[in-house]
């Protein structure tokens, strides 16, 4: 088993302050550059973004909401090099839109306009641009680069897995169940270790519509399965499927069973189960089509941190974002092996870590122990009946519905229900987990468990208790395997507003000062291992996404020298009368908590990832300036980057920010 070892790393920067600026805040001695903005233009010939609602051609743009990323570095002949960092293949997911900024004037309502609708799908997906070091650090994008692709809700995508072919995936576009039509609400990511690219499907299931007509027309079954996973809005975000036109990838968003005599292959009643998966890209070859990996399960995905350790099987770590959901592991059938880093054919290394293997769900113990729980056929009970909206049995039919319907299926093997679980990432010097628990309003003092173990007030004195600032708990796998079936666990770091809560130990249980004091963690990497030089311990970097804290700072980025599962020790949480015993990590100081980064008003801090050399760190700033409207937006970031006063119309963009050290050196050292 892997040796843990102690760290001599430091965290090498001043801490940054609160701040309620229009601007990306970072320490003294660091360089902001705003890189890809939404609209940027994507291939040759494309127009400048005019940013006024009337720009056009979005599939060769780039999107809104940019969420994770990830550095795949490029030779000089347009192959993988791994090591590059001067030339590089920037992969962006685009989570969502900020409606308002996309047109001239307010959208249209009534039945959507085709044009606008389109817009609007395209500013979804996924972006990949070809970024160059004009050297020393001087970046820029080539709009014209042959790698630069968009992949949207338009893009056709392939099913791979148990589920590809399944019954509950056909529709009228495929009768077989095999293929579909694009990406939705991509969230967090994943990096393999044979140079591909995981986007994750997290909140897709908002985008669909079932009118009323659909209820009487559903199996029982079918309409357990859609409460479970909220398919249940009348219109569908941004009512895509109310346009006029007979263009199905736009009116497929309304998944209503068209009549009492029509079969799967007539309609798209079983489209919403095309999506909320995690979909693998090959982003060194722009003809690829992406596959859709359904072995890993469906949910609300959020990301995949993919762990690689030699002689052992791939692991992949995966959150499900919502309140009182659970967090999942797959394991591949296969041993890594080495010379799949180089291999040619990316998508067919995937194909065989990623389509054979087992998920499992974990359970958190009370003694700081963990199962990950099979969801393996026959292996799993049914999901019993609960409530009137679940008023029968699920019982599971093959493999191919345990992936569909895999919340069911984590219900009914007894999975520990988290406070929203986010990102995973690993150590990758001793193989620990940490994921990300963002918030969770859901979480009462009767409901708390010991990895999920606060319930309080987000003001002192009023409001009801629940868990309004998160938290991270991390895992150490039983022998450092990712094929593990036990862990141990603790709770990293508590998440508090500490000018409310300066010493309550019931509440900052992490100890957390107005220096370095954090609420709802979201995004989390650790530094690469290809920079980590002397380190033996890299840099844990936090990202927030925000509410409960905004009065008093914008959402920001931390760095943490993140020390090791069971550094700290039991303690019991008294909830206001009701007590809960957790196990908790050492607490946060000065020296081994930081505040790296503030961003600019309304944003939310995203994708994270560093060139292999470490010395340039990419940062995705979403929906900055989302509040206000279009003759007055929230903010007016990233034109307000450079110190300059925009005008008052100015439109905010989402975009992602290069950050270097002015000496040249490794961020945060
Ligand atoms: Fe898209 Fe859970 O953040
Ligand atoms: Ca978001
Ligand atoms: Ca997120
Ligand atoms: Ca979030």
């Amino acid at each position: 088993t892997t040796t843990i070892r102690v760290s001599p790393a430091v965290l090498g920067f001043s801490a940054v302050a609160h701040s309620l600026a229009d601007v990306v805040v970072v320490p003294e001695g660091y360089s902001v550059t705003v890189m890809t903005r939404l609209g940027d233009p994507l291939a040759a010939g494309v127009a400048a973004y005019k940013n006024d609602g009337t720009d056009t051609d979005y599939d060769k743009r780039i999107g809104d909401h940019h969420d994770a990323l990830s550095w795949f570095g490029l030779s000089a002949s347009g192959g993988v090099d791994a090591a590059n960092s001067t030339r590089g293949l920037l992969v962006q997911n685009h989570e969502n839109i900020t409606q308002k900024y996309l047109h001239a004037a307010a959208p249209s309502t009534g039945a959507r306009n085709e044009a606008e609708v389109i817009k609007e799908m395209n500013c979804h997906g996924v972006s990949v641009t070809e970024y160059n070091d004009a050297g020393g650090r001087k970046w820029s994008y080539k709009q014209d680069s042959t790698f630069n692709r968009r992949i949207t809700p338009f893009t056709e995508m392939s099913f791979h897995g148990p589920a590809a072919g399944s019954a509950m995936l056909r529709t009228q576009y495929s009768p077989d169940g095999t293929k579909g039509r694009g990406t939705i609400n991509n969230c967090a990511n994943g990096m393999t270790g044979w140079n591909t690219y995981l986007t994750c499907e997290e909140n897709y299931a908002g985008y669909f519509r079932r009118d009323a007509s659909d209820d009487a027309l559903r199996t029982t079954r079918e309409l357990m399965s859609l409460r479970r996973n909220g398919v249940t809005s009348r219109s569908g975000s941004y009512s895509w499927s109310s346009a006029a036109t007979t263009n199905t990838a736009i009116t497929r968003w309304n998944a209503t069973i068209s009549s009492a005599t029509a079969t799967s292959a007539d309609d798209y009643r079983y489209e919403m189960n095309q999506m909320g998966w995690v979909v693998e890209i090959d982003p060194y070859n722009p003809a690829s089509t992406p596959r859709k990996r359904t072995a890993l399960g469906r949910f609300g995905h959020e990301g995949a941190f993919v762990r690689i350790a030699a002689d052992q099987k791939v692991g992949f770590y995966m959150g499900d974002d919502s309140g009182g959901e659970y967090l999942y592991k797959f394991v591949s059938n296969a041993t890594w092996a080495a010379a799949d880093a180089n291999a040619a054919d990316r998508l067919a290394i995937g194909d065989k870590y990623m389509d054979n293997g087992t998920l499992y769900v974990a359970r958190f113990d009370a003694d700081g122990t963990g199962q990950w729980l099979p969801l393996v056929f026959g292996q799993v009970p049914p999901r019993p009946a609960s409530g009137t909206n679940y008023p029968e049995p699920y019982v599971f039919a093959d493999q191919a519905d345990i992936c569909v319907n895999t919340r069911f299926a984590a219900d009914a093997v007894g999975a520990t229900p988290m406070d929203r679980p986010e990102w995973t990432t690993g150590n990758p010097m001793t193989g620990e987990i940490y994921l990300t628990l963002t918030n969770n309003s859901g979480r009462t003092p009767a409901t708390t468990n010991a990895a999920n173990p606060r319930a309080y007030q987000n003001n002192p004195g009023t409001g009801s208790r629940n868990n309004p600032n998160g938290h991270i708990v991390r895992i150490r796998e039983t022998g450092d395997n990712t094929d593990a079936k036990t862990f141990a666990w603790d709770i990293y770091m508590f998440g508090v507003d500490s000018t409310d809560y300066p010493s309550n130990p019931n509440v900052n249980v992490s100890g957390l000062t107005p220096a370095n004091d954090f609420s709802s963690p979201d995004g989390a990497f650790f530094s690469r291992s290809s920079n980590v030089g002397g380190q033996v311990n890299p840099l844990l970097w936090i990202e927030t996404d925000d509410g409960a804290m905004t009065d008093r700072t914008n959402c920001m980025l931390l760095a943490a020298l993140p020390g090791h599962v069971g550094d700290g020790g039991a303690v019991t949480i008294d909830n206001g009368g009701v007590t809960q015993n957790s196990i908790v990590g050492a607490k946060a100081t000065a020296a081994n908590l930081r505040r790296f980064l503030v961003g600019p008003v309304d944003c939310e801090i995203t994708g994270i990832d560093t060139t292999p050399d470490g010395r340039t760190m990419f940062v995705g700033i979403q929906h900055p300036g989302d509040s206000g409207t279009i003759a007055a937006p929230g903010g007016h970031w990233p034109y307000t980057q450079d110190g300059s006063t925009p005008a008052e119309t100015t439109r905010p963009r989402s975009a992602l920010v290069a950050i270097t050290k002015n000496d040249g050196g490794v961020i945060g050292l």
